[in-house]
């Protein structure tokens, strides 16, 4: 297991946050304002109560989000780095999605019937992804969801197998944690679980193939579904060789093979699987899928689909258990063939992988030259900072190398130098209108924070 590098002055590192956090508050009064307007009406007083989990003393209140920058109500602009947490990955409000929602909300929002755009939708997901089949859901949590729900109709069987440090949203199944002698556990943390998730889901460790194929064998499990590199731990990269192992062990044993690509959309156009010549039976895709608004797809092979409309003649009539009002409104359908057009394109990847690699050299060459053994892990447009001198192997690594005290201070160091990170780790994002000064910026940042904290 790699071992977290103590932080070079934790005395310092608590100066300086604490320097920080008074720069935040002084400079930010009209957020302050709208903090305290806000906190009668709202649990923790924000809409969602994961806008808490900023390293700030108080939210900040956006004025507008365009391109890769946000503006806060006290007229400072940042440099996005989070991008909403992949929902702006291409930057913000992009114009071709923007304008294509200004005019479907002119011509209807949502109607529970396909608007014209349908197949031009079906055909530029085929083009950009190469599955045939899609569906059409609000979020990645339900494609997620209601992937797992098709694959245990299909093949007839209880169980679904996660990678222990698994994220893919609010989905029940998928909410486990490893225990130290391998088995499943409810993860902790839940709020109001009353069932036992060890009773459907296995865990098994990232990067163990054997262990895969083993679980497999059982011939319980319904589908293996999995990022394929995981993103939500901190960043933990596929051994050479272990996806198509898992790919294979699913064949072998008659599970799906199923990769969420919602964060590893950031490898390149059309995923981490299309980049790197996989061939699952089921992808989704959410978050920046339709530019920012909220849609999601899952798309599936010839087959698959076959299987899945068997099984939905079969049933009896009734609710399915798969499917929301508002999916595939006629406002993602816009949204969704713009972004497919003209937004998620091979130029946009193109800038995006050049700039990235400009950074991941520059934050290397900072942590080198400072001398600390750290590390920056990269996936196309995607890359974290890592307090251990290897990428990780597993989750278990990932979390070793995870230091809260040192990333709350960077964070908000950063902020207050106009830059935005991830909240959740070291994960930065570059969106294809980032620069060179962007990259310069971001890097000179880092130098004067480690330079102040260095022992
Ligand atoms: C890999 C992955 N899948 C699915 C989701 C869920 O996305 P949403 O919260 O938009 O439903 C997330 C959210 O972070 C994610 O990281």
């Amino acid at each position: 297991m790699i071992s977290t590098p103590p932080v070079p002055d934790p005395q310092r590192l608590r100066a300086l946050h604490e320097r920080e956090r008074r720069r935040y508050v002084d400079t930010h009064p009209r957020s302050a304002a709208l903090a305290a307007a806000s906190a009668p009406h709202f649990l923790w007083g924000v809409p969602l109560h994961w806008m808490r989990d900023w390293a700030l003393p108080h939210p900040l209140f956006v004025e507008r989000a365009q391109g890769h920058r946000v503006h806060c109500v006290d007229g400072h602009a940042y440099v996005d780095f989070c991008l909403g947490d992949t929902g702006a990955m291409f930057g913000h409000s992009p114009p071709p999605v923007a304008q294509a929602v200004a005019a479907q909300a002119a011509r209807g929002l949502t109607a529970m019937l396909p608007g014209a755009m349908l197949a031009a939708v079906g055909e530029a997901l085929q083009r950009v992804f190469g599955l045939p089949r899609w569906q059409v859901t609000l979020s990645a949590s339900d494609a997620n969801r209601f992937v797992l729900r098709w694959a245990r109709a299909v093949t007839g069987r209880p169980k679904v197998l996660v990678f222990d440090g698994c994220y893919h949203g609010t989905v029940d199944d998928t909410l486990v944690d490893m225990a130290g002698d391998g088995r499943t556990l409810t993860r902790a943390s839940l709020l109001g679980q009353v069932h036992d998730l060890a009773l459907g889901t296995v865990v098994v460790p990232f990067n163990d193939a054997a262990a895969v194929d083993a679980a497999l064998a059982r011939g319980d499990v319904a589908c293996v579904l999995t990022e394929p590199a995981l993103t939500n731990c901190g960043l933990v990269p596929p051994a050479p060789g272990f996806l198509d192992a898992v790919q294979a062990s699913c064949r072998r044993h008659g599970a799906l093979f199923v990769l969420d690509e919602t964060h590893t959309v950031s490898s390149g156009l059309g995923g981490y699987a299309r980049v790197h010549g996989l061939a699952p039976d089921a992808v989704v895709v959410g978050k920046a899928v339709a530019g920012g608004v909220p849609c999601a797809v899952y798309g599936v092979t010839d087959d698959l689909a076959r299987r899945m409309m068997a099984a939905k003649d079969a049933a009896p009539e009734g609710h399915s258990g798969i499917g929301t009002t508002l999916s595939a409104s006629l406002l993602a359908l816009a949204a969704l063939q713009a972004s497919l057009a003209h937004v998620m394109t091979a130029d946009a990847y193109a800038r995006m992988e050049a700039t990235a690699a400009a950074l991941q050299a520059a934050l290397e060459g900072v942590v080198q030259r400072r001398g600390l053994p750290w590390s920056v892990t990269r996936l196309g447009a995607r890359m974290e900072l890592q307090f251990c001198p290897q990428p990780p192997n597993d989750a278990a690594a990932a979390r070793a190398a995870m230091d809260e005290a040192l990333e709350r201070a960077l964070h908000l160091f950063l902020l207050n130098r106009g830059l935005l990170v991830t909240p959740f780790h070291n994960m930065l994002l570059v969106p294809p209108m980032a620069g060179a000064g962007d990259v310069a910026a971001v890097a000179q940042a880092l130098d004067d924070f480690l330079a102040e904290i260095a022992a």
